[in-house]
């Protein structure tokens, strides 16, 4: 750890995050838009985004519930299903509403009912993407049931990453929070064209942590976490300058009683303390003077729009994450670390 007391960074973004609807979007809009200048804001409601006038008004819900005086834009994304139609994407692209598009492969996580079961139903959809230079997202999970499911994302670079990106040489591909070294090494020898974000929670937790004394489904999501060589592997590609990787927490909130239950839904909920858990596993990688490229600067250069125009400082100072937090309809999230000490904290301006 270094010996750094404050840092101040151009503000960040957050490349990859689910702030779902109603009351848990008015309760989780605040956390994100106290750190962040900009969020892409995940599909995967019930029904899912896929039309310009579901995602405009969906991005007034969010603007809705972001305090006064605080600027924060989310960044709109429409569901790829089957029967997406390539013209409403580009008019929503070409309108300045959808940013990009995400792809599940159906039945890989959660809300991923209506993705796609075999790309070539999409390619019209691919074919239009790559003319206009529109980034697509994706899950990168293969669902076949008889692949391990600690190897699934090192089979879907095999199986589809690799055919997707020789058939659509042209297209921008996020592979979003990436959680193995298999998938590090490929977003490394793979063109300018390819990014990957990054979880806080997938840099601080391998898979010993789903089990540390029973069973903890609050460090349940997908991709789950893997091994400690892998979480070593994503700490470098994050620490390491490299352009190609930029923050995205995932942050997933799902009610309590939906994560402490028989079959508990995928997602962990960091959003209230996202920088600051960044910050944390940059300092005990004496990573610092590069927190600022890949919060602030990879992502917006992936996506070509221009950074954030202010700043945003970190001091080093402890806060207690909280244990629980509560939403207007009665319902209790835990957050990611709730109840333990962080050593950073967002100086509040
Ligand atoms: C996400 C969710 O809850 O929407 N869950 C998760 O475990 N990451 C979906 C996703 O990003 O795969
Ligand atoms: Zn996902
Ligand atoms: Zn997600």
């Amino acid at each position: 750890m270094s010996e750094i007391k404050t840092i101040t960074i151009i503000r960040p973004d957050d490349w990859h995050l689910h702030v779902r609807d109603g009351a848990m979007l008015e309760a989780v809009v605040p956390s994100t838009a106290r750190q962040f200048g900009r969020a892409i804001i995940m599909p995967n409601l019930v029904p899912p985004v896929t039309t310009v006038d579901a995602a405009v008004s969906y991005r007034n819900r969010i603007l809705k519930a972001v305090p006064q005086g605080v600027a924060f834009e989310p960044l709109m994304t429409a569901y790829l299903t089957e029967t997406l139609d390539p013209d409403e994407l580009r008019r929503g692209f070409e309108a300045g509403v959808f940013a990009a598009v995400k792809l599940y492969p159906a039945g890989a996580t959660t809300n991923s009912e209506s993705g796609v079961t075999d790309l070539s139903i999409v390619h019209a959809v691919f074919e239009a993407m790559q003319e206009m230079g529109m980034p697509l997202l994706v899950h990168g999970e293969v669902t076949d049931p008889s692949i391990d499911i600690f190897d699934r994302e090192a089979v879907f670079i095999e199986r589809v990453m690799i055919p997707l990106l020789a058939d659509f040489p042209g297209l921008k591909v996020v592979f979003e929070h990436v959680t193995t070294s298999d998938a590090v090494d490929f977003v490394e020898s793979s063109g300018h064209r390819i990014g990957a974000t990054i979880t806080a929670h997938h840099l601080m937790i391998n898979r010993n942590a789903l089990f540390q004394g029973g069973i903890r489904p609050h460090m349940y999501c997908l991709p789950v976490a893997k091994r400690e060589k892998h979480r070593l592997a994503l700490r470098r590609a994050a620490t390491s300058g490299s352009e190609k990787f930029f923050l995205g927490t995932d942050s997933a909130p799902h009610p309590v009683h939906a994560k402490e239950t028989a079959c508990g839904c995928a997602g962990i909920f960091t959003a209230p303390t996202a920088i600051e858990l960044y910050a944390q596993v940059f300092d005990e990688e004496d990573a610092m003077d590069r927190l600022e490229a890949f919060s602030s600067q990879n992502g917006p250069a992936f996506y070509g729009v221009a950074e954030n125009s202010d700043t945003l400082s970190l001091q080093r100072v402890d806060q207690k994450v909280p244990e629980m937090m509560t939403f207007a309809d009665g319902e209790n999230i835990h957050p990611f670390m709730g109840g333990q000490t962080i050593g950073w904290s967002v100086v509040s301006s």
